[in-house]
């Protein structure tokens, strides 16, 4: 699992997609609400498309994702 600045993220999650290799990632994002409803640490689905967007909120499903599900 990895915890760090948002380029260091990236960095490892591009080498562990490219090995094959399994990781999580703890993303640090703003949180107003806490709750599910302000959107402000809405983080965006690896698979989300942008003509149907679809996101994560770190305060309900996280911290910790699976690198390969969210896009950062
Ligand atoms: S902090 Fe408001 S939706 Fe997550």
């Amino acid at each position: 699992m990895l915890v760090g600045p948002l380029p260091m993220l990236k960095a490892v999650k591009k080498l562990a997609e490219e090995k094959n290799i399994p990781c999580q990632i703890s993303l640090e994002e703003r949180m107003a609400c806490g709750l599910g409803v302000c959107l402000g640490c809405a983080v965006k689905k690896a698979r989300s498309t942008n003509e149907n967007p679809e996101y994560f909120h770190v305060c309900k499903g996280g911290p910790v994702f699976q690198a390969k599900d969210v896009d950062i």
